[in-house]
């Protein structure tokens, strides 16, 4: 009896054992290279960041990164982003990673409270655990600011309960993979929709906030600050349907239009960023991969006028 429940223990030390004394002598298991893995998961983490618009609404203008503060006018008021610093007080120090993955995938913070979804944690809630675990990563090794959240100047009434409210209502979290795409449409779809989030501000809202899905990225004629949000649906007529592949390529890296003016407004935020990175940094293969994406997707007719 010992015999039998012994051995398969015994069996199954002597292999792991076996694994380790291999992986040292192949050399994976040195301090040097377990330095190497945290240098990579941040490397990842800072253009998952840059791919994200460099969080751009969370950082005031001319402010430090990421420690809140920048105002995002809506019609039913001014939010304010908030401190994602790893301060411990006023920022995201004291959560843990898995509360920080919360707070980005479904729009919950530690304490239950629930976010607007001007925070766009509807698109960020398909984010693979891989890019969001790197995020989370990145975003603790920034400097922490300690710097007080600006309270929202909000219209409606029971902002709380207004939230909880909508995300019981509207909010589908989209199942996220463990690995994200890495090349082809699905690769553009990925970063468009979970990661750089587009369609958050050029697709079209309800009358409830939510997006109009089946006019997806038709442009929004209202969107936050009041600003126009451009059809980027390859409709000829009134989307990008003449832009070439390298067009859109040019502008997610350049903020140049074909025409050789300049995007204004929360479009050049989001591809300038921070000193950190905005969608500027994409690679050239994950900037096609987004161009082939939106040329990919309905052509949708919709004059979009102020
Ligand atoms: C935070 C809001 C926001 C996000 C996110 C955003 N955009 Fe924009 N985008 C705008 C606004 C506003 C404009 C108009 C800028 C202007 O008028 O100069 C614009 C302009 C554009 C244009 C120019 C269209 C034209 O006809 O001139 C393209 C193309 C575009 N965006 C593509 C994208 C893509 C692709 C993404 C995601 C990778 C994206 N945008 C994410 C707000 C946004």
């Amino acid at each position: 009896m010992g015999k039998t429940r012994c051995g398969p223990r015994l069996r199954s030390l002597v292999v792991a054992g076996l694994v380790v004394w291999s992986l040292i002598g192949a050399g994976f298991l040195t301090p040097g290279h377990a330095q190497e893995a945290a240098a990579d998961l941040l490397e990842r983490g800072r253009y998952v960041f840059a791919l994200a618009g460099g969080c751009g609404c969370h950082t005031a203008e001319g402010g430090p990164t990421n420690a809140g503060g920048r105002p995002l006018s809506t019609p039913y008021g001014a939010f304010y982003g908030t401190n994602i610093t790893p301060d411990p007080d006023h920022g995201i120090g004291a959560w843990t990673d898995q509360q920080i993955i919360d707070s980005i995938r479904l729009g919950v913070r530690p304490d239950g409270s629930v976010m607007s979804p001007v925070m766009p944690y509807p698109a960020l809630s398909g984010m693979s655990d891989a890019d969001v675990g790197a995020l989370v990563a990145y975003l603790r090794s920034l400097p922490p600011v300690a710097q007080a959240n600006t309270p929202h100047r909000l219209s409606l009434p029971f902002v709380g309960l207004a939230m909880r409210a909508w995300r019981w209502l509207f909010f589908e979290p989209v199942r996220a993979a463990a690995q994200a795409p890495q090349s082809g449409i699905e690769r553009g779809a990925y970063i468009s929709q979970h990661v750089a989030h587009c369609q958050e501000c050029h697709t079209p809202r309800r009358w409830s906030g939510t997006l109009d899905h089946s006019r997806h990225m038709a442009g929004n004629p209202d969107g936050i600050d009041g600003e126009l949000a451009p059809n980027i649906t390859p409709d000829v007529k009134t989307g990008i349907g003449e832009w070439s592949e390298d067009d859109m390529v040019t502008l997610l890296r350049s903020g140049f239009l074909p025409d050789f003016d300049n995007v204004q407004g929360l479009m050049a935020l989001v591809i300038e960023g921070v000193p950190e990175g905005g969608y500027k940094d994409m690679t050239d293969a994950d900037a096609q991969a987004v161009a082939r994406y939106f040329k990919s997707i309905p052509a949708i007719e919709q004059a979009v006028e102020p």
